[in-house]
């Protein structure tokens, strides 16, 4: 070609090129919505998950995870125990699901936990209230003038807060209708989410499908105090399945009605609400979605937690140290920083136990999910056991001075009490004992003024008489320390959806090739860490490639030989589909001595030959993160041969 006009197209075609990678870029980073959401929906064909009692037809709101998924999940497990449980030394418990009412009667979930509904009046289809209204108003502002466009953003953003009456006004406003049928809606209604059952072949107790694995822990709380020597602070933390009726689930793993959970309870003295290792966090940049700024209709902002707290924007040390936490757990398994902030509960959004709470949000095609909450539940379920039970649910704090407390103690004749009581005698005399002042004087006064008094305990009446009393004491002691109930700091995590972001944040389409997709997630939650694959079916390489599986099972690598006929780029493709982030092909080289395999990388899909002594150990080191794919292609020859078949 001529050379000036070379000259002259060089820089436009270095333009060209330059689009070109931004469109790539874009599309490896950024796939289209629905190309997400349609190659998510593949992971069914993978079985990742699927419909449960899919031969039936299905129930919403049920997924069995597969072979992929549950690999998935456990790494994911694996690593919030490492990250939370071991590191910051949680007590981790495992209590039962089926919890009998009283618990949660006390918990406040049987009166309050519940999400309003409302029904089609005709065919009784029923939908939860503020997607409903969520639904509608974002289907009318496409057509709508600029300002009722605003008016339905404003009640967006303000939806969580809004209680039955100001929702049953805006489907007033806004004339609301049944979504397919067009038929007449009911007003508003509470439906308890929790799943009812009965205990024991009588009916008599009654009992729930826990809704949180939380209160197990909160029942336990006087076990776990003292296993911890008596101290506070400390975090106790449980992975267990919860169960929620949710009204109309439609949005696949996002809203189940079983799920696991993934809670820490962090137990700290009221009055502080400090942490230890706050300073180590201090510095995370985090986005933060305040309640004020969604109030008054202004947006997210970056920030560093240390900051948040000391504007208490973020109520507290220990809240701000779990969010960082939480962030930098989210971040490791591969969630895009770009797609994650922190909302904070509005005031009438809070759940009925908590006082101050922060979600950690995804951005995934379906919006912004609540994928971790973060709630400071004060001393509110700790409160409710105690009274509920009488058992009490505190700590000891020692005081700065001891103080002199003035005691009054009832001092029980044990003979009459056990002529009279019998086997229950035992019961009601530590019962006695446990007495606070103004019981004891209560007591006291009434065997003063009538002769006698009654008891309650668990449902029975022990009337006492005063032949029962040898003296009600009065003495002096002093005291060390005080009892406080404590405060609960705690994170919740959905294991599910934090799973299902995941998915679609790692989801990558190859640049040169819209068909050849894949899930870029770090080795160390890839389900399956690598592949081996002989070149072709040639039988000599079937003794390297039973050599090779044998080593990766004693490093403990997970691996898949695939020997199935297809060229070696149509299994590499297979592999990329399920994330496995590794490729070993045994190929003809490898049978010269000495022996070496060519190692291939998901993301880049460039190869190394390295000896098949060294395969155990690098992929185990490489799937643990603990070696880098770049200190690999440092350290061996980068192989290119089969470049062009192995994209
Ligand atoms: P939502 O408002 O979306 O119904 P929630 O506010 O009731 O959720 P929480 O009670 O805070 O949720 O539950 C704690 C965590 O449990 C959530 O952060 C979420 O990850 C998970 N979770 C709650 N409900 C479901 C569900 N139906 N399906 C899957 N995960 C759930
Ligand atoms: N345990 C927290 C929740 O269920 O929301």
């Amino acid at each position: 070609m001529d050379p000036e006009v070379e000259a002259l197209l060089a820089p436009l075609r270095a333009l060209v090129k330059e689009q070109g990678d931004v469109v790539r870029e874009l599309k490896t980073q950024k796939a289209p919505e629905m190309d997400v959401k349609k190659a998510v929906a593949e992971l069914k064909r993978r079985f990742f998950y699927d419909q449960s009692f899919a031969i039936y037809g299905g129930v919403s709101g049920q997924y069995d995870f597969g072979p992929m998924g549950c690999a998935l999940k456990g790494n994911l497990l694996n690593l919030w125990r490492s990250f939370f449980v071991m590191e910051e030394q949680m007590l981790e418990v495992d209590c039962t699901m089926l919890t009998p009412e009283p618990v949660l009667k006390a918990s406040g979930h049987v009166d309050k936990f519940a999400d309003l509904m409302v029904k089609d009046l005709k065919n009784g289809e029923c939908f939860r209230l503020d997607h409903l209204i969520k639904a509608q108003l974002e289907k009318s502002e496409k057509k709508a003038t600029a300002e009722v466009k605003a008016r339905c953003d404003d009640i967006i953003v303000k939806l969580d807060n809004m209680g039955a009456p100001e929702m049953s006004a805006i489907m007033k406003e806004f004339s609301m209708k049944s979504p397919v049928t067009n038929n007449d809606l009911s007003e508003p209604m509470e439906f308890n989410l929790m799943f009812q059952t009965h205990i024991g072949p009588t009916g008599l107790m009654k009992g729930f499908l826990r809704p949180e694995t939380a209160q197990g822990i909160f029942v336990n709380f006087k076990r776990l105090l003292e296993f911890n020597q008596g101290k506070l602070p400390f975090a106790a933390a449980q992975i267990g399945n919860a169960f929620r009726n949710e009204i109309s689930p439609r949005s696949g793993l996002l809203r189940v009605r079983e799920f696991t959970m993934a809670e820490i309870e962090h137990f700290c003295d009221p009055q502080d609400k400090s942490h230890p290792k706050f300073d180590d966090i201090r510095g995370t940049e985090i986005c933060l979605y305040s309640a004020a700024n969604q109030m008054e209709g202004k947006s997210v902002y970056k920030t560093t937690i240390g900051e948040a707290v000391d504007s208490s924007t973020v109520a507290n040390h220990t809240i701000g140290y779990f969010m960082a936490r939480i962030q930098q757990f989210l971040l490791k398994i591969g969630i895009d920083p770009k797609r994650l902030r922190f909302r904070q509960h509005m005031g009438n959004e809070m759940a009925h136990y908590a006082c101050d709470c922060w979600d950690a949000e995804i951005l995934t095609s379906y919006g912004w999910v609540e994928c971790v909450g973060c709630a400071d539940r004060s001393a509110f379920d700790l409160n409710q056991h105690y009274k509920a039970t009488g058992v009490k649910l505190c700590a000891e704090k020692p005081l700065p001075e001891p103080v002199m407390e003035n005691v009054v103690e009832l001092i029980t004749n044990k003979s009459a009490l056990g002529k009279t009581f019998k086997k229950e005698a035992k019961l009601l005399t530590t019962h006695l004992a446990n007495l606070d002042t103004a019981a004891v004087e209560s007591i006291e006064s009434s065997l003063n003024s009538t002769g006698q008094h009654s008891v309650e305990i668990d449902g029975q009446t022990f009337t006492l008489t005063k032949d029962m009393i040898v003296e009600v004491k009065r003495f002096q002691k002093k005291v060390f320390v005080e009892e406080i109930i404590p405060s609960v700091i705690e994170p919740s995590f959905g294991v599910g959806r934090i799973m299902y972001s995941l998915l679609e944040h790692s989801f990558r389409v190859r640049p040169d090739d819209e068909q050849r997709t894949y899930f870029s997630l770090p080795a160390w939650m890839a389900p399956i860490k690598c592949s081996v694959l002989p070149l072709s079916n040639n039988p000599d390489f079937i003794p390297l490639v039973k050599l090779l599986s044998k080593a990766l099972t004693e490093a403990e690598v997970s691996h898949k030989v695939d020997d199935s006929s297809g060229s070696i780029g149509k299994r590499y493709a297979r592999t990329d589909e399920v994330a496995v982030p590794f490729g070993i092909c045994v190929d003809f080289d490898s049978l010269k001595t000495p022996h070496t395999v060519t190692v291939r990388e998901r993301d880049s899909t460039l190869q190394v030959r390295m000896p098949v002594d060294d395969v155990p150990e690098v992929l185990r080191r490489m799937s643990q993160g603990k070696l880098l794919w770049d200190d690999v292609m440092k350290k061996y020859p980068k192989f290119e041969q089969q470049q062009s078949s192995q994209k």
